[in-house]
């Protein structure tokens, strides 16, 4: 009888003390983990210069930006290694919410839509709108009005395409998911027009002869860049917050943007 209940205890012991393991290991927050491993792993989408862009350092491919910068901030300031995963735009959130990345900095506008999947930090950089034409075509488009009717490429997954169709009358759609893509359908003459970020439309304009980026703003009330972490993550959000202000404070971001400008012209 007492033996039997020994077991029983002995037994009952085990099974809470695995299930104790395994909720502790649950427990461990995205931050330990990261200071655990030694490394924050950023996904983003290297075609978005000078936010991020690939560019050919001592014969190497590099990426490189003012969000690449922040990243590394980030990083240096959680004491780790940062690993970058370059990859479509759209892809970005899913890779968030599956635990492929630790945090997305890319140009992203946290929107409501986005918000809902994901937490954001407080806004790091304010951009417009911006929409690029063939130099040719430039006494065509003088307003937003002479765009209607026209095809607009946008990236996939971008807010672009929500601004194209509320602020362009009929406009027709191209969406691709690399930017760099959209730049060449331009310049081919398959589109009329390739909507992004004012700041990434003067960026593709300096490299590539040809282009130019109109006057025409489109305006939105989502403006603004954010850096996207997993939802609950409270303590990841508020170091990453806490980086932001400092960089801010010393006006770094804006001296980053700088730097991403010039080396795309170097
Ligand atoms: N700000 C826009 C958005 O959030 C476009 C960002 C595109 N970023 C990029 N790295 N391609 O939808």
């Amino acid at each position: 009888m007492f033996k039997k209940g020994l077991l029983v205890f002995i037994s009952l012991v085990m099974v809470i003390s695995l299930f104790g393991c395994g909720s502790s290991e649950e427990d461990v927050s995205k931050l330990e983990k990261i200071k655990k491993d030694g490394k924050i792993v950023l996904g983003t989408s290297a075609d978005y210069p000078p936010y991020e862009f690939h560019k050919e350092i001592d014969g190497k491919d590099k990426i490189v930006g003012f969000d690449i910068e922040i990243a590394k901030k980030i990083a240096e300031d959680l004491g780790v290694e940062l690993e970058i995963k370059d990859m479509q735009f759209k892809g970005l959130l899913p890779a968030l919410k599956t635990d492929k990345v630790d945090f997305v900095i890319a140009g992203m506008t946290p929107d409501k839509e986005r918000a809902k999947e994901v937490d954001f930090s407080n806004i790091y950089y304010n951009a417009e709108h911006g929409l690029v034409i063939l130099e040719k075509n430039k006494d065509k488009y003088k307003s937003v009005e002479d765009f209607k009717g026209k095809t607009i490429g946008v990236q996939k997954g971008a807010i672009q395409e929500r601004i194209a169709k509320e602020q362009i009358a009929d406009v027709k759609l191209k969406s691709l998911g690399k930017v760099t893509d959209l730049m060449l359908q331009l310049k081919k003459g398959r589109i009329d027009g390739v909507l992004v970020e004012d700041v990434v439309g003067s960026a593709y304009v300096r490299n590539n002869e040809g282009l130019l980026l109109t006057d025409i703003v489109l305006k939105d009330d989502d403006g603004g860049s954010a850096i996207a972490i997993k939802k609950g993550n409270k303590e990841l959000v508020e170091k990453i917050n806490k980086t932001i202000k400092a960089l801010k404070e010393e006006k770094l971001i804006k001296e980053f943007a700088i730097k991403a400008n010039e080396m795309l012209q170097e």
